[in-house]
């Protein structure tokens, strides 16, 4: 029992306590693991960085301002390590608070690209003694102070002694995009197929390298591109070659991940373009703008992704018309224009794909807006490829199952959801969307140029349980 040595002021018992969730404090903001995050600060808690123009206080807009952060860190996907280290636990006169000093360093790594260091600070906290919270201490303040502003420094990619800073808590490289929430799968089976780093049961968001030279040259619409999958099919086209507009309901964030995904593909060998652009799916005449716009931008359109969807909840007995209004007029009618947009100005040769959903299938709980919206797209898909094929034109779907994107965000965070749900998919796992993202390169391409009117399903085997 040697708690009473001295460390930095405290015993050491406190001292391993304070590292352990400073530990945990960068696995949950790296993870997008929000709530969990803003919940390591007191309700009334503070973060004060120069990097933000004014402080970030309460609960509410911690879990806000760390959603955000992750969001961004997902639609561009650049993958972010906090890592703490150097820390000192000082105790005051007060035993119910602490002050831990610490530096914070933060090591961006984007898709294909060399680790940079991006920020070298030191952080300043204030704790507070909380006996519901997992270490015992939350924080009330922390002042963030910038120690530099020099060149950010290329940690270069395979050069593993360059991450290792002393006590650093982040992931091994290959880690890097296991979907935040396995720790708390509750289900045995489920569980036991996320044991072990390696094992396949882990959420594997890795990109395929599936080539299509044959896309290179076309000009493809990608609706919903502002996030989760659309923005991967935007930039994995792009990466081939692909002039890509992506389109979303959300301006603000389709021009922040059209620049970041831009941005991504930079240093590809010819890499198509990728721009932003806004788009209601309901307004059939926006999506006919749509198209206008990817003709007079790129001279064509050969490909078009109907991806914006939405995934509202509601026991059936309690579904409001609203509710059932909007899913119908953004699931079905949203697909239904915009793959009119694309026939009208499409030539022969050209491909559509939509976004179905294992839910066309299968009944989820709750979800009956939803399940009968999807149904809705699987069988819309059949009849457009049958009268679309009078033009040439080849239109399919795919179904996922449970994809790690904001959609499932509420599975992530409810463990007795998310065991439920990995219980009803065979390989017991998420799938990530760069797993999408290769069926549906495949659904585009030539590969696939006698497949027309099918409903591709990349849910792990979840349509059978
Ligand atoms: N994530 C899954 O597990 C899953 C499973 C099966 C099917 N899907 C389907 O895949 C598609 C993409 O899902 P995701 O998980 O990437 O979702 P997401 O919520 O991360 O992204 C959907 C995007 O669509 C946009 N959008 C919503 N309404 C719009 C509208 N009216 N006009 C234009 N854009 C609009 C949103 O702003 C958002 O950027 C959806 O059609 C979804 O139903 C998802």
């Amino acid at each position: 029992m040697a708690t009473q040595q001295p460390f930095g002021g405290v015993d050491q018992m406190t001292a391993v306590v304070v590292a352990a969730a400073y530990a945990r404090q960068s696995r949950l903001i790296d993870s997008g693991e929000a709530r969990g995050w803003a919940a390591t600060f007191t309700a009334d808690g503070v973060f004060d960085s120069p990097s933000y123009p004014e402080p970030v206080i309460g609960t509410e807009a911690l879990e806000r301002f760390a959603r955000e952060y992750a969001d961004r860190a997902r639609a561009t996907g650049v993958v972010m390590r906090h890592v703490v280290s150097n820390l000192e636990a000082l105790a005051g006169p007060d035993p119910a608070r602490l002050m831990v000093l610490g530096y914070l360093q933060i090591v961006a790594t984007p898709r294909g690209k060399d680790s940079r260091l991006v920020r070298f600070t030191t952080i300043e906290d204030d704790l507070v003694r909380d006996e519901r919270a997992p270490s015992g201490w939350l924080i009330a303040r922390r002042v963030v102070r910038r120690d530099d502003a020099g060149p950010e420094v290329v940690l270069r990619v395979g050069h593993r002694p360059a991450l290792s800073f002393p006590n650093h808590t982040t992931a091994a490289p290959e880690d890097q995009e296991i979907a935040p929430h396995m720790s708390t799968v509750t289900s045995p089976a489920a569980r036991s197929a996320l044991n072990g780093s390696d094992h396949p049961g882990r959420v594997q968001g890795a990109p395929m390298e599936v080539v299509h030279p044959d896309l290179a040259g076309k000009v493809a619409v990608v609706t919903g591109a502002g996030r989760g999958m659309g923005a991967r099919f935007a930039a994995a086209l792009g990466r081939r070659g692909v002039h890509v507009v992506g389109a979303d309901i959300d301006s603000e964030l389709m021009s922040g991940t059209a620049s970041a995904l831009a941005e991504e593909i930079e240093q590809v060998a010819g890499a198509g373009e990728i721009v932003g652009t806004t788009v209601d799916v309901r307004d059939r005449e926006a999506q006919q703008r749509l198209a206008e716009l990817a003709v007079q931008r790129f001279g064509q359109i050969d490909l078009w992704i109907n991806n914006a969807g939405i995934f509202p909840e509601a026991p059936a007995a309690d579904i409001p018309v609203s509710q059932m209004q909007a899913t119908l007029s953004i699931n079905v009618e949203g697909v239904l224009y915009g793959a009119q947009a694309a026939a009208s100005v499409m030539k022969p040769g050209s491909a559509i794909v939509n976004m179905a959903s294992v839910a066309a299938v299968r009944v989820r709980r709750g979800r009956a807006a939803y399940c009968s919206s999807k149904a809705a797209v699987a069988h819309l898909t059949e009849c457009l490829a049958v009268e679309f094929g009078d033009l040439g034109i080849r239109v399919n779907a795919i179904a996922p199952g449970f994809v790690d994107t904001e959609m499932t965000r509420w599975v992530q965070d409810d463990p007795e959801a998310l065991a439920r749900a990995l219980d009803s998919v065979p390989l017991h796992r998420l799938g990530s969307p760069e797993e999408i993202v290769g069926p549906m390169l495949f659904l585009l391409s030539e590969s696939a140029r006698y497949v027309t009117g099918h409903i591709l399903a990349v849910d792990a085997g979840s349509r059978h349980v």
